[in-house]
């Protein structure tokens, strides 16, 4: 498919280096004193290469979500694609489902819940400051489009979930046990509570929260490793660098009849 007028793309050159540009026909891209028009670009193949005026070379293609997302402009951290992928299975995200999550962040999250839900499921989020919000279904707008099945609610989650039989909840936010009881209302039987989190103490918290509303089962917690490698002639290796940490994920089931709680005991 060609590449369109309105669209975002990614200029990648010979050392990997990829610089986004927003396609817009009648004006010219400038890099390092370098240029080449928009309308060079503009109905171009997905994965052309492209000359700038001083000889630079470029491929140009249109970017995969999770290019699009490292790349994208961000007001807060956004999960990163390792984890969003993680995501999409370990809560189950499909087709046809009722998906709320907080806060919208940068828009990440929420673009990988909209396309995994598809047109007949639905994105409900919640985020407390206007600057991330807006920000956010920007950069949803710019990669997506218009949507119509994504709902803002700009409030605390705490607070109050006004959905009902949500299937999925998943929560990328400093203190999701605030959210449980209000978990427990709005999310159906066998549905599914997650939480990223990036410290230890926040998922003891989180876990003893989710066992002690004796709503929840199958509590499960882990993190996700992705070790790039180099493959250059015989140097097989590991890359030297790599993302070491990012969050824990914890994944919780709520049940029908409630868990028994063990009482504590002194020691
Ligand atoms: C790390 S960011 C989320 C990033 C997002 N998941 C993404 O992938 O782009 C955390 C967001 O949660 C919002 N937030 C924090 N506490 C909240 C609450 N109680 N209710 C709603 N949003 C909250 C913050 O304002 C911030 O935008």
């Amino acid at each position: 498919m060609t590449l369109r007028d309105g669209e975002r793309v990614h200029l990648i050159d010979h050392k990997g280096r990829v610089y986004a540009l927003n396609l817009r026909a009648g004006k010219t891209y400038q890099h390092s004193g370098q240029t080449i028009p928009h309308d060079r670009i503009i109905g171009a193949e997905d994965g052309s290469n492209v000359v700038l005026s001083g000889g630079a070379k470029f491929v140009v293609l249109r970017p995969t979500l999770a290019e699009y997302i490292m790349k994208m402009p961000r007001g807060a951290q956004v999960i990163y694609p390792k984890d969003l992928a993680t995501i999409l299975l370990w809560a189950d995200i499909y087709p046809g489902a009722t998906v709320v999550e907080a806060g919208i962040g940068s828009g990440a999250l929420t673009m990988t819940l909209l396309r995994a839900v598809g047109e007949t499921g639905r994105v409900v989020s919640y985020e407390i400051r206007d600057d991330f919000a807006e920000r956010a279904l920007e950069n949803i707008a710019m990669y997506l489009g218009k949507v119509g099945n994504h709902v803002l609610h700009r409030q605390d989650i705490a607070l109050g979930i006004e959905e009902q039989q949500v299937d999925r909840l998943v929560l990328d936010l400093p203190e999701p046990w605030r959210v449980v009881p209000e978990a427990v209302r709005a999310l159906r039987t066998g549905g599914i509570f997650l939480s990223y989190l990036p410290t230890v103490p926040q998922v003891v918290k989180v876990v003893e929260v989710l066992q002690g509303s004796g709503a929840f089962g199958l509590i499960e917690t882990f993190e996700t490793l992705q070790r790039p490698w180099n493959i250059e002639g015989r140097s097989v290796r590991p890359a030297l660098r790599m993302v070491a940490h990012t969050a824990f994920l914890t994944v919780a089931r709520k049940l029908v009849t409630p868990v028994a709680v063990e009482p504590e005991l002194d020691e």
